[in-house]
């Protein structure tokens, strides 16, 4: 067999200097735009090494209660009735903040989370400014994007997020919502608090009002004490299904607004006249990117069975020139996994593929040995039934399946609990709109993978959650509505 890399290509390393972030020994909560000394705390690691990089608060109920007071606060005291033209000078002075640190929270984001500082280099850092950016643009617009309807805030929101894009889900959470004159207590995930912590400083720069934002971190249990307190008005949750069902479960009844951003298992359809070469880069990017940490990752490929064999091939060629290694080096596609709880999730969902009868391909790589590493690995000979086709493992793995027709490809990427995001490849323009009208998703793209923007609506269809985060779509759940008299408004 021919080898499918040269041998001896080698790069030289290229790190990224860490002397740009200044980590703190210990951390408390940011409440009412001061700093709250942590009784309990915990540490928080660098998935690459397993490195302790701080002493982290672990939020309790009278931290939740201090930061819900606070937020209601500054809602009474200013911020709900402040013109739109106002807060959203604050807006866009976060977003340039966070422009010109850029790079400071890009390293911190790799070496808290374990992504590649390419991906937070060019990906969320750019695109968490952009949400900023982008609402800051809709706060004095909030009458026109709803005619008629009198828009006006709904108080405090409760904002829980995970770790895949700590800074990123910060920025879908909070721009929207303090654009709408809400204000917020937000937790970020207890794997990846260090950029939410350091976005405090942003705040304090921005000197946004005090109050407006606060952060307490902490786990599951700080989350459910944000969701359970009867002076918050809104939760909105991204993270597991699991979780996402039991906080529904707490509110119904309640009265206070939600939104979830659940899992995914979403398809990756490949029909035989897409351009491959292009199909292969699209499913890299669609599975390998952030370790395959993504909610939309298209974990499911579908291929036409006429191009089956040429595009794995093809697929398996290019896994082999994929960089598996340290986040902070520039060259690194690929990077740690976030925790040992992920990387234990991701084994045991793997074995289960291979005892169900799935056939295994991995590239050969090195992988460091502290730390949490999984190579990318393809599945092929996947049936529908396995875990690895059902399940969401949130880790670098592809699963392989084919289909014969167009109605085929539909139904089986639509044979799943989750709806979140799709991919279809073909050179057709009316069958990427017979696709994505068919597809039950809530993203589809055509001819690309995981593109955002923060003008695009995103959110999922059953398991996957409800309401929309982006674009004009996502100031929605951060409102209340007067519905007016026909044209008396
Ligand atoms: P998780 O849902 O437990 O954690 C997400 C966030 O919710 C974290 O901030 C966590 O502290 C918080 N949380 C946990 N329990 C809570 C509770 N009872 N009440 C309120 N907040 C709570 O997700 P986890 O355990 O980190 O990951 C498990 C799996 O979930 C992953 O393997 C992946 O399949 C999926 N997941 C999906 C995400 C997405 O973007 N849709 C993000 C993270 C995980
Ligand atoms: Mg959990």
């Amino acid at each position: 067999m021919t080898e499918i890399v040269p041998t001896g290509w080698t790069y030289a390393s290229a790190p990224e200097s860490r002397e740009i972030v200044r980590i703190a020994d210990r951390y408390g909560h940011f409440v009412g735009g001061e700093w709250l000394e942590a009784a309990e705390t915990y540490e928080t690691i660098a998935p690459r090494d397993e490195e302790v990089l701080a002493a982290v608060g672990q939020g309790t109920q009278a931290d939740v209660d201090r930061a819900v007071a606070a937020a209601r606060g500054a809602y009474a005291d200013g911020w709900s009735s402040l013109p739109g033209s106002e807060r959203a000078k604050y807006l866009f002075r976060i977003a340039r903040l966070l422009q010109e640190r850029s790079r400071e929270f890009a390293v911190l984001e790799s070496l808290n989370g374990g992504k590649p500082i390419k991906e937070s280099r060019d990906v969320d850092l750019p695109l968490a400014a952009a949400h900023f950016f982008y609402y800051a643009g809709w706060a004095d617009k909030l009458e026109y994007a709803f005619p008629n309807r009198r828009p006006k805030a709904i108080g405090v929101a409760g904002q829980i997020i995970p770790w895949n894009f700590p800074l990123l889900m910060l920025a879908w959470k909070i721009a929207p919502a303090i654009a709408c004159g809400n204000t917020v207590v937000l937790k970020p995930a207890e794997t990846t608090p260090l950029t939410a912590l350091l976005f405090c400083d942003v705040l304090r720069q921005a000197e946004l009002p005090a109050g407006v934002v606060n952060i307490v971190t902490g786990d599951g249990r700080t989350g459910a004490a944000i969701v359970e307190h009867e002076d918050v008005d809104k939760i909105a949750f991204t993270g597991s299904t699991e979780v996402g069902k039991a906080i529904q479960r707490e509110l119904a009844g309640s009265g206070k607004k939600l939104t979830l951003e659940l899992g995914g298992k979403a398809a990756n359809i490949v029909f035989d006249d897409a351009a491959l070469d292009q199909a292969v880069e699209g499913i890299v990017n669609g599975i390998y990117f952030n370790q395959g940490h993504v909610c939309c990752a298209g974990s499911r490929l579908f291929v036409q069975e006429s191009v089956y064999e040429p595009l794995v091939a093809k697929l398996k060629r290019r896994l082999a020139t994929l960089r598996v290694g340290d986040p902070l080096d520039k060259n690194t596609d690929v990077g740690a996994i976030n925790s040992a709880a992920q990387l234990e999730k991701i084994r045991e969902l793997v074995a289960s593929g291979e005892e169900e009868g799935a056939e295994i391909y991995q590239p050969p790589c090195t992988l460091p040995e502290q730390g949490y590493w999984f190579a990318p690995t393809v599945f092929t000979n996947v049936a529908q039934s396995y875990r690895i086709a059902q399940e969401e493992i949130f880790g670098p793995v592809l699963s392989v399946l084919t289909f014969r027709t167009p109605d085929e490809a539909v139904e089986k990427a639509n044979n799943t609990p989750y709806g979140l995001s799709a991919g279809v490849w073909t050179e057709k323009g009316s069958r990427i709109l017979w696709m994505a009208q068919r597809l039950r998703a809530g993203v589809v793209w055509a001819n690309t993978y995981n593109r955002f923007d923060p003008t695009s609506p995103f959110g999922g269809y059953k398991e996957s959650g409800f309401g929309r985060e982006g674009g004009r779509h996502g100031l929605e759940p951060y409102l209340d509505f007067e519905e007016s008299e026909a044209f008396g408004g």
